[in-house]
């Protein structure tokens, strides 16, 4: 009987894993270490994440199935609770997933990892610790095609710490737990749901419509993004832990070359699903040089008047920065396992489009990413558009 620990369960990628299993019809036992003051409401935090999957009644059903240990994994080395002892699995995502968060960042992603890892050396019937990672370790100055092997590397230039924390995570893993059955799965970009559209999350997917409201490429529209679908990254999870033999220790979870989305294709698929605003004419601009002409016409579309504007200005022109890169993320080794291909972006983008609201709204989906913090390098963006003028 497998016996699987999940962090992450609350978040968007682990409650998609959480749902996705628990509606089939596998018997595997699944133990979700969740931040809460006692069991009962550990359960309700887990029900509120899969009810974006499901209708509340059915995540009220689901949520039943599942063992929940209080805890948070940054000291789970201090857990002595015996319900962890008997796991055969752990699948690791939670994260402190903050792009200016500083040390805490790295505390959280790294240490708080190394003390999940020493936790699971006491799990004496171990057979797979699946570490989730992230693609974007590459940095800012990577080929555009991206192998997993390439990486992490030292001289790597990361965009953001966040980054840099889960590449020091995947190092120090290697070099400290060689006795774990440690594999790496690195997602590309995450968003929306294949089916759901944007109900379970709005994550990035925002991104996507404020760059077609604004109108602004930081990239030529021939430029590609990596990006891959909720449900399709739990199905990939959900087989790389369960599959009894792997071929290699590190997958990128990617759209690879045949599925990744070039912006014209994006453009098109705006066009189609709201064909009122006609051909969209797109102007390419230097996200250096042009920063104020982005924010002017961010003012213009979105306005700037509150921090949550604001704090979208600044998360705009963070993801523009990963875009601008031009990245593909291989995935034949993924592919080789017999997994199926990730859907184009193009091919779902309407699904969440149909189902979604304000483009400022579904910011708040990421708002906790881009809070300003001392180590976020863009506080100037803060000042009202009025008060620097
Ligand atoms: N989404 C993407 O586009 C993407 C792309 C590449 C890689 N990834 C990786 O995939 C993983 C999941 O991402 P996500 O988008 O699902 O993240 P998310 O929605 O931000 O969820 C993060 C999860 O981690 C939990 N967590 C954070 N600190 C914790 C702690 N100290 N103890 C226990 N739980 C803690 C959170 O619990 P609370 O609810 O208690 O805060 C939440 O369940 C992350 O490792 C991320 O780096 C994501």
């Amino acid at each position: 009987m497998k016996r699987i620990l999940l962090t992450g369960a609350t978040g968007l990628i682990g409650g998609a894993v959480l749902h996705q299993a628990l509606a089939g019809d596998d018997d595997a036992t699944w133990v979700c270490l969740v931040r809460c003051a006692n069991v009962d409401q550990g359960r309700q935090r887990v029900a509120a994440r899969l009810a974006r999957f499901t209708d509340p009644f059915t995540a009220q059903r689901l949520v039943r199935k599942i063992e929940i240990v209080p805890g948070d994994f940054t000291r789970a080395d201090l857990d002595r609770d015996p319900r962890l002892d008997a796991c055969t699995h752990v699948l690791h995502l939670a994260a402190d997933t903050s792009w200016w968060g500083g040390e805490r960042v790295f505390r959280t992603n790294h240490d708080g990892t190394l003390a999940l890892a020493r936790r699971a050396q006491a799990m004496a019937g171990l057979q797979r610790f699946l570490h989730v990672g992230t693609a974007m370790i590459c940095g800012a100055d990577a080929p555009r095609l991206v192998d997993e092997t390439a990486y992490p590397a030292a001289a790597a230039r990361h965009i953001v710490g966040y980054t840099e924390s889960k590449a020091a995570t995947e190092v120090s893993l290697a070099a400290q737990f060689p006795d774990l059955p440690i594999v790496v799965a690195r997602p590309s970009i995450v968003v929306g749901h294949a089916t759901l559209g944007a109900a379970p999350s709005s994550s990035i997917l925002w991104v996507l419509r404020a760059a077609d409201a604004l109108r602004m490429l930081p990239c030529s529209p021939e430029s590609c993004v990596d990006i891959v679908p909720t449900d399709w990254v739990a199905d990939m999870l959900l087989g790389l832990l369960m599959k009894p033999e792997l071929k290699h220790d590190l997958y990128h979870l990617s759209s690879g070359t045949t599925g990744r989305t070039r912006w014209a294709d994006v453009i098109a698929a705006f066009e189609t699903a709201d064909p009122s605003d006609g051909v969209r004419a797109f102007r390419q601009f230097d996200l250096d040089r042009d920063r104020p002409a982005l924010r002017k016409r961010f003012a213009e579309v979105f306005g700037l008047g509150d921090a949550a504007k604001r704090a979208m200005l600044r998360a705009t022109r963070a993801y523009y920065a990963f875009c601008a890169l031009d990245l593909t993320f291989a995935n034949d080794r993924l592919l080789a396992e017999g997994f199926e291909p990730a859907p184009s972006l193009a091919s779902y983008l309407p699904v969440c489009l149909a189902n979604s609201g304000a483009i400022t709204e579904q910011f708040a989906d990421d708002i906790e990413m881009f809070a300003a913090t001392p180590a976020c390098p863009d506080t100037s963006a803060d000042v009202p558009l009025a008060a620097s003028a």
